[in-house]
């Protein structure tokens, strides 16, 4: 048994070789197959650069050596959610399992009930029942070093999603990946969002962009990202702007809606543009504009973080002025590859361990295309 799933990989790597050497594009993300029809045996290809055939040959040797620990027919993967009462989460989390289990594993996912140690005991657990493989989103980014080390110690191959470690941190442990997005590029693009506008944020022609920002949990750089480089790409491109209220908003509705609603009552009229970093709290935030009775795209600029469906929706109708793709789908199946490139043996050298997929700036013109 054990020498035969050594042999398939060992088929598959030879298979690799002969593609690999056929094929001269390279890649920074990490590519891994398993076969069809629910087998887990995994492969690995090549780190990023050439693709000569010694390279060829090392992946071959790197994916026969993670055969002595292919996972037998059917693996058992942890996933950590920190909380599932989160809106992007739950799309995100629902992708994961879907994707799993059609490749045929057996899936845990677990609610951290934004508690860290919930989550810590929930890790330990899957690691005394012998999970293959761990995906985990952090409940606190600075907690990082512990969940590193706990696995680390227990050799778990490990995939953090969507709360980014610092490289220096993910160095402790060569079978840890992270998959996400830059949040620097969603901030950006919040920013081009608002500078699309017939007045560049400047309903009230005074010279300069007056906001709110309305942040997520400050803990998490992507609400520091995009709080930074959606003002930042007003003030590149050269416009004035004035912060009117800067509020953490947790990443939730409720709290979107409250925060917008007091800056409206306070600041009125002044207010033109109101910065999200995500799009449930830019959903509560548009109940308080329209409760204030003022309209999006005419008296006021909106943009979230994400493109939920929700938020998709009000882009179309005009009640939003846009969102960003946060691909949630191209995430999990992003986290899915590194995941089964770990356990085909693939290690990560330090400064390699994030891997990044696009977002995407979504207008009245494109969101369609994502609904
Ligand atoms: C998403 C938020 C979500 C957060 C959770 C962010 O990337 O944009 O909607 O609440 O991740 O960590």
């Amino acid at each position: 048994m054990r020498l035969s799933r050594k042999l398939t990989a060992m088929a598959l790597a030879s298979a690799m070789v002969l593609s690999m050497a056929a094929c001269s594009s390279s890649s920074s993300a990490p590519e891994s197959s398993a076969a069809a029809g629910g087998s887990t045996t995994t492969t690995t290809a090549a780190p990023a650069g050439d693709t000569t055939t010694a390279a060829a040959t090392e992946a071959a040797k790197e994916a026969a050596s993670g055969a002595e620990n292919a996972v037998p027919g059917g693996g058992n993967i942890g996933v950590c959610i920190y909380k599932f009462d989160d809106a992007f989460m739950t799309t995100y989390r629902n992708a994961l399992q879907e994707i799993l289990e059609g490749k045929g594993y057996t899936v845990t996912v677990m609610d951290g009930k934004n508690d860290q140690a919930e989550q810590n005991n929930q890790i330990n657990n899957f690691i005394a029942q012998g999970v293959d493989a761990l995906i985990i989103n952090p409940v606190m980014t600075s907690a990082a070093d512990q969940i590193i080390d706990t696995v680390k110690n227990a050799d778990i191959p490990t995939v953090l999603i969507n709360r980014e470690p610092t490289a220096e941190q993910m160095a402790a442990y060569d079978k840890l990946v992270y998959v996400g997005c830059d949040a620097r590029q969603s901030g950006t693009m919040q920013g081009e969002l608002i500078l699309d506008t017939p007045n560049k944020g400047d309903i009230n022609g005074d010279g300069k962009v007056s906001y709110i920002m309305i942040q997520g949990d400050p803990e998490n750089v992507d609400a520091q990202y995009r709080t930074e480089f959606s003002v930042k790409a007003l003030t590149d491109a050269g416009m004035e702007v004035e912060e009117l209220d800067l509020q953490r908003g947790d990443w939730d509705r409720n709290k979107g809606q409250e925060i917008a609603q007091n800056d409206l009552a306070k600041f009125g009229d002044e207010i033109e543009v109101i910065f999200c970093n995500n799009d449930d709290m830019a959903i509560g935030a548009l109940q308080a504009i329209q409760a204030a009775g003022r309209t999006v795209n005419k008296d006021i600029y909106l943009v979230g973080v994400d493109a939920l469906d929700a938020a998709l929706n009000e882009v179309v109708n005009g009640n939003m002025t846009g969102t960003v793709l946060n691909d949630a789908k191209g995430q999990a199946a992003g986290a899915v590859d590194a995941m089964e490139a770990l356990l085909g043996g693939k290690t990560y050298a330090s400064g390699e361990q994030s891997i990044y997929v696009d977002y995407v700036k979504v207008t009245p013109e494109n969101a369609a295309d994502f609904q």
